[in-house]
């Protein structure tokens, strides 16, 4: 194969040598309870193969939200790695990082968590695990990417949102310039393991805070799924293990075939689907400083976004109806005062979040809608007075219902 090309170049002559290669990735996602139990062994079936070739050098990386004393993990973690020590060497304790937004805020950790990698020795066969909430998979994740340009992560998530979205995709990232996620790369993990125990310990708004976007993907690609959230509303409300079991499995199937089907997992095209209700959600986020989860952001986006849809007759009143008593029912919000909140100029800051948004895809600007639930389709523009009605709606909405499961959502 002569790959080169001569091309005429003005008065010169220029060189291209076309570069193609395909590979394929393959990361395994994996269900357990009682990871460290001195008999659990997914850990070693995660990695298959790759632990053969001797003891790699490991670092455990912690949300600080999982150290509760009582709970004896730090010592079950340390007892489970001494018990194979043959199979994975650990360099050093686990270290403890901030848990929730704070961490991916700046670049402190990111400098903290590669400056334990190279003080540790670790080669690009070492192995970080990470345990933790999305915002502490997302910087130690980036930090895994950089380092070395790249040392094997398994990725260990520990609430709802991460364990069904965050934690089992591929990307990570850090906010920077005011703006959710803007440096960061996309970085495959070498496995994730969820442990539905880790969610015993959440507090409710991070326990439901994953469901909103197990409504986000539902909404747009799998109407049985949205019957199920939307018959154990209730039972997710409740904390139902069954029930969240469920959701959490379906929710990562979901993303995953998306990532593996979609063709375009490093979206590098204009379309972004797992984005759906997001464009608003981001800024509020941001708004609240982080007050708001990003579970419940999502969730007030995807109430905003289905107004619209419903403005545009992508959906009906009906579903519209559904939608809101659903995501009420489960004890997650569709409205916040951040949705009214005005910049110096007198301008609604979630105009300013779609400004964003625009600016972080580039291309052509394209939201993705339900066209009837289950189905997705795409626009490319947004008309900013229907936004301002939906805020409004959501508004008295709000008062009407309170914001509870007390009654399904009426027409107002
Ligand atoms: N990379 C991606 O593809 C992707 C996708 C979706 C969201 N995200 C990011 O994920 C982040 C949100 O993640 P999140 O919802 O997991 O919240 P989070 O990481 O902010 O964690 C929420 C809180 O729960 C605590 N915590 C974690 N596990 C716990 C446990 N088992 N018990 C008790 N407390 C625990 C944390 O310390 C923190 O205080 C956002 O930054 C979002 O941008 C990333
Ligand atoms: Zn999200």
């Amino acid at each position: 194969m002569n790959p080169e090309m001569n091309l005429s170049a003005g008065n010169g002559r220029q060189t291209v040598i076309p570069l193609t290669f395909a590979q394929s990735y393959h990361y395994p996602v994996c269900f357990t309870r009682d990871l460290f139990h001195i008999n659990n062994q997914t850990l070693m079936e995660a990695l298959g193969a790759e632990t053969r070739s001797g003891a790699p050098k490991t670092l455990v990386f912690m949300d600080d939200g999982l150290i509760d004393p009582s709970s004896g993990l730090l010592s079950r973690i340390t007892l489970w790695f001494e018990h194979y020590k043959d199979i994975f060497h650990l360099v050093r304790d686990p270290e403890i990082f901030p848990g929730g937004e704070g961490v991916k805020n700046s670049w402190d950790h990111v400098h903290r968590a590669t400056r334990i990698m190279n003080d540790s020795g670790m080669d690009r066969h070492g192995l970080i695990l990470a345990l933790g909430g999305g915002a502490l998979l997302d910087m130690a994740g980036f930090a895994s990417a950089i380092f070395h340009r790249g040392i094997r992560l398994i990725r260990i998530p520990t609430t709802t949102l991460a364990q069904n979205d965050a934690g089992i995709g591929v990307k990570n990232g850090i906010n920077q310039y005011g703006r959710k996620n803007c440096i960061g790369t996309f970085y495959l993990p070498a496995a994730v393991i969820n442990d539905f125990d880790f969610l015993k310990t959440l507090s409710f708004d991070h326990f439901i805070g994953g469901v909103a976007e197990a409504f986000k993907i539902a909404l747009i690609r799998d109407s049985d799924f949205f019957s199920f959230l939307e018959n154990h509303s209730a039972l997710l409300k409740q904390r139902d293990q069954h029930a969240i079991e469920e959701t959490i499995e379906r929710c990562a199937a979901l993303h995953l075939e998306h990532i593996a089907g979609s063709g375009d997992a490093f979206e590098t095209g204009s379309s972004r689907p797992l984005d759906y209700g997001h464009w608003s959600a981001h800024k509020i986020e941001m708004l609240s400083g982080f007050s708001l989860g990003h579970g419940q952001a999502v969730s007030i986006g995807i109430a905003l976004d289905s107004v619209y849809a419903w403005h545009r007759a992508l959906i009906s009143r009906t579903e519209l109806d559904r939608i809101l008593t659903a995501l009420i029912r489960c004890g997650l919000p569709v409205w916040s005062p951040y949705l009214e909140r005005r910049d110096g100029a007198g301008r609604l800051e979630i105009e300013n979040g779609l400004e964003e948004f625009r600016q972080h895809l580039g291309g052509r600007l394209t939201f993705t809608m339900p066209a009837g639930i289950g189905q997705a389709c795409e626009l490319h523009e947004m008309d900013f007075d229907r936004v301002r009605e939906g805020i409004s709606f959501l508004k008295n909405l709000g008062s009407v219902s309170g914001a509870s499961d007390r009654e399904a959502v009426k027409p107002v």
